[in-house]
Parts: C-alpha cells; structure tokens; sequence
C-alpha cells in the first residue's frame, strides 16, 4: 500500500513569548485535521509540538507536494494563526509570509518533510521536530545514523545495510542538490555537511534498493523572505527496522549531545538537548535548542502512536551534559563562538553599526578641519 507522510510545521505564535505554543492553537489545528479525515482527504494524523512550533503529522495517499494537503496545512495553521490573534499571541501568523497561497508551502514560511513510500509489513517510523535551531542540526545525526559504524552496528552487520546508503545535500547558497554515496563518498560528504551553515542533508536513500530513509525539511526562512522572520526549526521523518537503522541507532546520536546554531536570536551556538513534548517549552536564554522524537507505527496508514521516545530515563543524562554545554556557552555571551560570525546573525545591526562608526569618524576629520 503507497502511503505518503507529510509533515509540515510553523510558528504562528507563541506562548509565552517565543518559549511554547498555547493549547487552543493546537485545538485549532486539530479540528481542522479532524474534519480533513472525516472527509477521507487524509487517513490520519498527530497534531505535535515543539517550543513554540505546531508540527502536522499527516498521512494520505496524494503523494508529495500534494496542493489539498498543502492548502490543508495553510488553511490549519490560518484558523490558528486566527486563535493567536484573539489572544494577542506572540508573533501571531509570524511563519505565514503571504496572504495569497499558491497550492504549496513550500517557500511560504512553513518547513514541510515528506515520503511517499510502501507500506511495509511492519513500518516503524520516526518523526523529529525540533525548536530554537536550523535544518543543519540534522547533519551530525543523520551521518552517525547512516553512515558510521560506530554509531549504527547495522551498517556492519545487517546484510541489507551493508552496501550503504545514499545522502542528497543541498547547498542552501546556491540551491545545487548533490548526491553522494557512502561509504565510499564518506570524505566528501563530510567536506560538505561539515559547513552548516551553507550544506544541508535532505533525503537519504537505502543504497541495495534506492528506498527512501529519512527526508528532512530544508526551508530557509531568512533565504525565503529576505530578511529574518523567524529561525527555521526543523522537521525530519525517518524509516526505521528491518534493513533501516534501528530504533536505538536512530536515536543514539542524541545521546551525545552536539551543538547547534539557533537558541536566543537564532544568532547562537548551543547544545541540541534531547526532551519529552512536555519538556520542550524552552525557558533559558529562549531555549537551549530542542528536539523531539515522535515514534509510530504505520497500519494502512494510520498512525499508531506516538511514543515520546525522549521520555527515557536514559536520556536523563544526555540532557545534563546538554545543559553543561548551554552554560559553558552562557559563560561566552555576546562573544564568539557562542554568538554566530556576522554572515550568520539572524539581525543586521553589526553593518548599521559600522556605518554609524565611519559617520563619526568623517565627522571627526571635518571638525578637525574646522579648528
Ligand atoms: C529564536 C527565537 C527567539 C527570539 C527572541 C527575540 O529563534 O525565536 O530567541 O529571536 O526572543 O524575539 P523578538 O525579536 O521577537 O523580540
Ligand atoms: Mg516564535
Ligand atoms: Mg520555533
């Protein structure tokens, strides 16, 4: 059976500030979902959240880039937006860039990731949201996920693994997508993915049979609206079992916390910390970056689950070392590494800045040139 699971996320307000998303809003998006399933436009779906993302969790069978289940997202986070509004949210509509929807959210503001695949006979999937931090956090994890052994036993000893799997990555510059095969491409997929800021991994492939692995969404806020309007908090689907990594290898390299650009401003550097969806209201210094893995299974469709896969007692201690890392880089404040090179600073005050500075100093050379 050819399911297609789409995930398409946006922040249209928050509650309190930028720190969580207010229930009603939620309440908002699920009527809308619910009605879209009593009409058999989609077969189900989970309404999922992070800090102050609302995350649609959605299966059907339209496939990809679907424009009735993009409008349906659209026409969702409007009717939330709505409820925001009403109650003088923060930011209400912040991730909706235009009024005149054109059949796909791509582009629009709202991150998307989708799959169209064959159901299997049993189909575990993944679904990662996260807040306060952009597309490239996914880079380390899918890497140690597909492509290191030390991570993934798999890679090693599942003969349907062995051969490896493929990355897409796109060059956010210049909109280049490239493909590249591991192992034996390993060298060069890291020269690129290395750069977060500029390579984003967007889809891995199963090498043996060319099926789809993970898709992750790779929206670009600031690229798309010229100017910053928000950070682009990721989403990603991942397959898993049964000739994919296993449910624990996917998740192993949250364990060892790595760090991410986002947090306060989206203009810093700071610990992605694996939480429960109630632990994922980000309070200190607006954040430190989230991440919430959502596992189901797939049953014609529908969604069994989710399982809060973070609501672990063994991700205790990754989130400790997360929070050690967020202090160690509250102890740099407005200093790099902890605050982004200026290329990568979500505001543009640093130019103005200088500007007014050589204001003043060919003000200075006029005055002296007056006494
Ligand atoms: C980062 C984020 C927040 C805001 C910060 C300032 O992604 O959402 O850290 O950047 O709270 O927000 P404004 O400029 O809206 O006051
Ligand atoms: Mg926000
Ligand atoms: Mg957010």
């Amino acid at each position: 059976m050819k399911i297609t699971i789409s995930v398409i996320k946006a922040d249209v307000g928050g509650y309190v500030g930028h720190s969580s998303t207010h229930p009603k809003l939620i309440e908002a998006c699920e009527e809308k979902l619910q009605s879209a399933k009593d009409k058999g436009l989609i077969i189900d779906y989970f309404v999922g959240r992070v800090g102050d993302d609302i995350n649609l969790i959605m299966t059907h069978q339209l496939g990809v880039d679907n424009p009735q289940i993009h409008s349906l997202a659209w026409e969702a986070f409007k009717e939330a937006t709505n409820v925001a509004k009403e109650l003088k949210l923060y930011g209400a509509g912040q991730d909706l860039l235009s009024d005149a929807f054109s059949g796909n959210v791509k582009g629009m503001g709202p991150g998307v990731a989708e799959m169209e695949i064959n159901e299997r006979p049993s189909e575990p999937i993944i679904v990662f949201m996260a807040d306060k931090t952009s597309p490239s956090a996914w880079n380390i994890p899918l890497y140690e996920m597909f492509a290191n052994p030390m991570n993934t036993s798999g890679l090693v000893i599942d003969p349907s693994m062995h051969e490896g799997f493929e990355f897409e990555v796109l060059d956010v510059k210049e909109g280049e997508t490239y493909r590249i095969p591991t192992p034996e491409g390993l060298y060069d997929l890291l020269a690129l993915i290395g750069s977060i800021s500029r390579y984003v991994i967007t889809k891995v492939f199963r090498r043996k049979d060319k099926e789809i692995a993970a898709v992750a969404s790779s929206q670009k806020l600031s690229l798309i609206a010229g100017k910053y309007v928000g950070k682009d908090d990721p989403v990603m689907i991942v397959r898993a079992q049964s000739g994919f990594p296993a449910v624990g290898e996917i998740l192993e390299p949250f364990a060892r916390p790595f760090i991410v650009e986002g947090w306060m401003r989206g203009s810093h550097m700071g610990p992605l910390m694996p939480v429960a969806m109630h632990q994922s209201n980000v309070s200190r210094f607006d954040g430190p970056p989230r991440v919430v893995a959502l596992g189901f299974q797939l049953s014609n469709g529908k969604l069994i689950g989710p399982r809060d896969l973070f609501d672990d007692p063994a991700f205790d201690e990754p989130r400790r070392i997360a929070y050690e890392i967020a202090n160690i880089m509250r102890r740099q404040g407005i200093f790099e590494p902890s605050r982004l090179p200026e290329d990568e600073l979500e505001y543009t005050t640093l130019p103005m800045i200088i500007s007014k500075l050589k204001g003043k100093e060919v003000k200075k050379v006029e005055h002296s040139d007056v006494d």
